[in-house]
Order: C-alpha cells, then structure tokens, then sequence
C-alpha cells in the first residue's frame, strides 16, 4: 500500500497526537533510511566506477553529490536531472534548461554544472515565486508530504509558502558556492501565471523542461505556457506527477488535450518524464 493511502488511513482512525507522534518518528526513520541508502550508494559507485575508470559517471556521482543537500528532490531525483541534462548535452539538442519550481536551486544548478561541464555556454533559466508554494486549489486533493522538509521538521500540512527557498539563497549557491556564469543564468521571480506568459519568448527553445510546482494550477501553467517551447527530442520532467495527484491531473489533460501520445519513464520515486515527440 503506498505511503500517502497509509498516511491517510491512520490520520482518519488514530487520535490527532499519536498520528502527529507517528508521523514524525515515520519522518525520522524515513531520514535516516534516506541517509544510509545514499552513503552506501554513493560508497559502492565511487569504488566501482573508480575501478573500472569510467570518469564520465565518476563526475556524475560526485556533481550529483555535492548537490544534494540543496535539494528536495533527493538523490534519484537528481540522478534524473543529471541525465536528461547530459543527454541533451550529448545529443548536440538546441535550447536551454528551464525549471520551474527552483526551490533552494539544487535542480537547476545540477542542470548548469552539466551544462559548464560540457563548455556548451547553454543557457539556464529558473522560475520561482521566491515565496514558497501559492494555496492550493480545489483540484488538489489535500496532501499530506510523504516526509518533512529539512526546513520545517514539523510541518505536518502543505501550507502556502511551504518548499521556500529565497532569490538569495539561490543566487548565493549559483554564483558563490558554485562559480557559475552570471552570463548564463536567469532567474526570475514571481507567480508562474505572470512570469511565464512575459517571458516564453525570451526564453526561446528549450532542451530540458523541469517542471517541480506540485499544484494543480502551477503545473498547468507551466505545460501550458512553456511546453511549445521544447525541441523535438526535449525532454519534460514532472517531478510530481506519481506523488500529487493536481500535478498528475494537470499533465494527464494537456496529454490528452494536445493529443500527444508520449512514453513516461518513471524514476521510483514519484517524478516521471518523456521526451518530446
Ligand atoms: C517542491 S519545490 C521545488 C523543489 C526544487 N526543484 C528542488 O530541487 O528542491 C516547489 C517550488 O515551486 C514553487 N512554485 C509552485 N507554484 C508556483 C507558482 N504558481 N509560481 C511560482 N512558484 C511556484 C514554490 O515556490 C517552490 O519553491
């Protein structure tokens, strides 16, 4: 039984306090687990690529390592990003990477390393309210997150500026921590409904569309103003769509409305994504 329709079943039966007690000893042991999974991860690919000298996915494991504690997405998550980004990288694809839904930026500068290591001057833009999430609508079925965020271990519901991360902390990881071109990065700051529409044109072609907004609305917006945008053989990634199920709503009916038939490949872990045909 997934995590989510067990959450909701004990959050129905179980008295408020034993269910916020479970709750969070569910979110530490999740954690730690995370924590351990990642460290023998990172250990065992270390020492394998190490022997069989494979110096591309060597780079890959430490780039993806170094960026995870800037991230929500956790390691597959990543792993995902990197890959969709090196293989547009490799296929010589046109466009930029865009994400929507930059959070404390890990996604996106994972995107721009890939994009510094191959030396291609590829462009990057980042769109975020800089605010955290809007409300959610009514075709988000209520959500509880699977796991609480490392900026509010006690959070227990999604409410309006929860995922923050702000314009500063982004521009500090791009440009201090990282050493990222100024030159090649564009950040804009803003709700989706306003950003996206003024600036599609100046975005221009788009190689990688990472779409991370988890709400119904915000993930329409997103498909709806930028998808036209991505080069054919593009990729378009949608973190949430096996783990909210406004997000999978979103992307199923512009699917459908476009009558776009496309292959999802999923990452294990909720995000899924496919390649423009
Ligand atoms: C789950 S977080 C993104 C996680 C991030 N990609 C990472 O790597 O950690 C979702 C982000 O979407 C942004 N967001 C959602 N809906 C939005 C909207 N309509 N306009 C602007 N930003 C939005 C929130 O501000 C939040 O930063």
């Amino acid at each position: 039984m997934p995590f989510a329709t067990t959450q909701s079943i004990m959050k129905k039966w179980l008295p408020e306090g034993l269910f916020k007690a479970l709750y969070r000893l569910a979110s530490r042991v999740y954690g730690a687990w995370q924590k351990t999974a990642d460290a023998a991860y990172y250990a065992g690919a270390y020492v394998y690529y190490t022997l069989i000298l494979d110096r591309k996915n060597l780079r890959k494991i430490k780039t993806v390592r170094r960026i995870l504690p800037y991230t929500m997405v956790g390691r597959t998550g990543l792993l995902t990003t990197y890959d969709a980004a090196a293989g547009s990288e490799k296929a010589g694809l046109p466009g930029c990477f865009v994400e929507c839904g930059v959070a404390r930026g890990g996604s996106s500068a994972l995107m721009a390393l890939v994009a510094r290591d191959h030396r291609s001057g590829r462009k990057s833009w980042l769109f975020d309210s800089f605010e955290g999430l809007p409300e959610q609508t009514a075709e988000d079925e209520y959500q509880e997150p699977l796991v609480a965020m490392p900026q509010d271990k006690s959070a227990s519901v999604v409410a309006p500026g929860y995922c923050l991360g702000t314009f500063g902390e982004v521009e500090s990881l791009l440009f201090d921590t990282l050493g990222l071109d100024r030159d090649n990065l564009f950040m804009v700051k803003g709700w989706f409904d306003r950003t996206l529409p003024e600036h599609c044109n100046k975005v221009g072609d788009i190689a990688v569309l990472r779409i991370d907004a988890d709400w119904y609305e915000s993930t329409k917006c997103c498909l709806e103003n930028l998808y036209d945008n991505v080069v054919s053989g593009g990729r378009v990634i949608i973190d949430d769509y096996g783990s909210v199920p406004g997000c999978k709503k979103a992307t199923d009916e512009f699917l459908q409305k476009r009558g776009l038939k496309v292959s999802l490949q999923f990452d294990g872990r909720g995000g899924c994504s496919f390649a423009k045909p």
